[in-house]
């Protein structure tokens, strides 16, 4: 029998954990844990989605720049640019990662509140000149401007608008407030503007704006776009884009699934398209050329991700029973930094009945527990878990703490290959 789990191409097929059609224990019950396990099909189904989802609510010329920083995998990043992605890069590292991985440089914007200036003159110098620096305060522009003119080039930006909004998810990752260090606010923008001297060497092609991550509920997604249509209308500038940064959230909980009949993609386009459309389009304030940008970084890759590791032992004290797994929250850290729910799903299902667990790693802080007094079923040492829905902010924040090896990162091709594609090892 099939039993089908919130990750539609994730189910236990005869009691096993399979993705796509490809039983895990048999895959990669070989391998040597803890370990990343990516699904190429599924990663660029996401993308694909993305892009279908932006066309059919009529946004338009949508690019889709991928945030490297959800998952700078060389690979991953390769199978996204070849699809047609642009990307969202925040340093010189991911810079490179995008160039390298064939993303062409017209298609890279360049975000981060602290560029340095070896950052901004690798983006400045390169041949084909990056789509655009998204601007996030006056002396980042001051320098952009006077390295460009050092360059006897004009740096495209963007400026990155303080929408000052209040996004509905957990404070760490929440960017659109005023009290919050991103991006200017509209009185600073305005200011800006009137510096002729600083855009002798800059070229003005939009607004940025982006409110935060883990976005489940869009109305101040609403309201941030609808307040940088109206400043670019306010402007008085001709502009090319408006890019509308990531955010788009994944239903990792039973608790954030959406409604029955709800496609919170769907919903997240037609948001922008209408605000889009009523804001500029309608009044004609744009050009021919005027695109939107998107920056989502885990809406494509989250579900195209599973963190496997293996029960070391299992403890009983206190009122805790505890599986010990030797995997830790150097590799996956969303757990213990923001309290983050991930499902656990055991390689084999079996009847024993479940009982409260906690889900613990080796590292020495409490803090490393992948799931606190969870009903699981109970596991057995040298079984293997999948913590799901781990492709985005998994490895890309993982660290050596405790003097650890970094995971090893494995992609599932669509002939049920499995390729070792790990970097940094
Ligand atoms: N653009 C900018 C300017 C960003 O700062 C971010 C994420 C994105 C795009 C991509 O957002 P996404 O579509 O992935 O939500 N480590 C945290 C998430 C940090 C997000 C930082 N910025 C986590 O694991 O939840």
């Amino acid at each position: 029998m099939k039993e089908l789990l919130p990750n539609s191409e994730l189910h236990y097929l005869k009691n096993t954990l399979t993705w796509g059609n490809i039983p895990l224990s048999k895959a990669s019950g070989q391998l040597q844990t803890p370990f990343y396990l990516y699904n190429e099909q599924v990663l660029l189904d996401n993308f694909k989605r993305f892009q279908a989802s932006a066309l059919k609510n009529n946004i338009p010329k949508p690019l889709v720049c991928y945030a490297l920083k959800a998952n700078a995998n060389p690979r991953l990043v390769s199978l996204l640019a070849k699809a047609g992605a642009g990307a969202d890069i925040v340093s010189g590292g991911e810079f490179k990662r995008a160039i390298s991985s064939r993303v062409p440089a017209h298609h890279i914007v360049f975000s981060g509140v602290g560029k340095t200036q070896a950052e901004i003159d690798t983006a400045l110098t390169t041949d084909d000149g990056i789509l655009a620096f998204n601007v996030e305060s006056i002396s980042e522009l001051e320098l952009i401007a006077q390295r460009a003119k050092h360059f006897g080039k004009k740096a495209k930006v963007a400026l990155r608008y303080n929408p000052e909004v209040h996004a509905m998810t957990h404070k760490h990752i929440s960017t659109g407030h005023r009290t919050h260090k991103f991006g200017l606010i509209k009185k600073d923008i305005m200011t800006l503007m009137k510096k002729k001297a600083l855009w002798k060497n800059v070229q003005f092609q939009g607004l940025s704006v982006h409110i935060g991550s883990q976005l489940l509920d869009f109305q101040a997604t609403g309201k941030a776009v609808e307040r940088a249509c109206k400043l670019l209308r306010e402007l008085d500038h001709p502009f090319h884009f408006l890019d509308v940064g990531g955010g788009l959230g994944v239903d990792y909980s039973p608790t954030e699934r959406a409604p029955k009949g709800v496609d919170r993609l769907d919903d997240y386009m037609n948001i922008v398209s209408e605000n889009i459309h009523r804001h500029l389009i309608k009044p004609k304030v744009v050009e021919e050329d005027f695109r939107v940008l998107f920056e989502p970084g885990r809406s494509i890759v989250a579900r195209a991700g599973l963190f496997i590791t293996k029960v070391l032992r299992t403890k009983d004290s206190g009122a805790n029973h505890f599986v010990i797994v030797d995997g830790g929250m150097n590799d996956f850290g969303r757990t213990s930094l923001y309290g983050a729910y991930h499902e656990i799903l055991p390689f084999k299902k079996t009847t024993r009945p479940v009982r409260k667990t906690t889900v613990v790693g080796p590292i020495c802080e409490t803090a490393d527990c992948f799931a606190s007094g969870r009903k699981l079923l109970p596991m057995k040492e040298n079984e293997f878990l999948a913590v799901a829905d781990t492709g985005a902010y998994g490895f890309s924040m993982s660290s050596h703490y405790n003097l650890r090896n970094l995971p090893k990162e494995y992609l599932l091709t669509p002939s049920g290959d499995i390729q070792d594609i790990s970097h940094f090892s």
